[in-house]
């Protein structure tokens, strides 16, 4: 009695570290991807804005980031990847929320009201493909175009934004604040 006692124990401590092995492998797996991918996207971004900035002022970088970064975040995203930004407060009407990334911005803002570090996650949904989320915090510079109205995005910024996003909500936001996420799908090879 005792002994069969001591082997189905073993036996359960055997099989649940298997497992928990398995699923941390897998999440380490799915979270590198999702890492190198989301670093050299945002990388590539930066770059081309910074660049527009530059050579076409704040107010012509709005105009060309209209086209721009959507063509950009396709620049990686292949049949089996797709790459998406979104947010609770969107500018660009392409990238509204479904109701997955509503609820994982949920848990980045209540994360974030309990001071609590903000991780990334993966899901897996029905269908067997993985979902990475990955949160986007305010910087300095995205104050430009998503700071205090009045007194951080210029007018003719403003009026640019007005202009090509007239139901625009991105603005108004500090330094540190969660702006969004970012969401690739890695769909289930068949
Ligand atoms: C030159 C102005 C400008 C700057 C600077 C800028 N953005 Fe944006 N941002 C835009 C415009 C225009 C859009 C809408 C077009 C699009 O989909 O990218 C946008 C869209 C986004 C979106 C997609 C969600 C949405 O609202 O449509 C995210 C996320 C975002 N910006 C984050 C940032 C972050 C983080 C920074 C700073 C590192 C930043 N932005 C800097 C102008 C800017």
């Amino acid at each position: 009695m005792l002994k069969s006692l001591f082997i189905i124990t073993g036996l359960m401590t055997f099989l649940f570290s298997c497992k928990q092995s398995k699923n941390t492998e897998e999440f380490t797996d799915w979270k590198s991807k999702g890492d190198s991918l989301t670093a050299q996207t945002f990388d590539t971004l930066r770059k081309t804005l910074q660049k527009a900035i530059s050579e076409r002022g704040l107010p012509g970088a709005v105009e060309f980031c209209n086209t721009a970064a959507l063509d950009l975040t396709k620049i990686y995203s292949g049949k089996e990847i797709q790459i998406k930004r979104t947010s609770d407060k969107i500018r660009n009407p392409v990238n509204t929320p479904d109701e997955m990334e509503k609820d994982v911005i949920m848990t980045y803002q209540e994360q974030k009201e309990e001071n609590k570090q903000l991780t990334t996650i993966v899901k897996q949904d029905s269908k067997g493909n993985q979902h990475y989320f990955k949160p986007i915090l305010i910087q300095a510079m995205c104050l430009n175009c998503h700071g205090a109205k009045e007194t951080q995005i210029k007018p003719d910024t403003w009026d640019m934004i007005q202009k090509k996003y007239p139901k625009d909500a991105a603005f108004n936001y500090k330094e540190g604040d969660l702006r969004g996420v970012w969401h690739i799908v890695f769909t289930k090879s068949k």
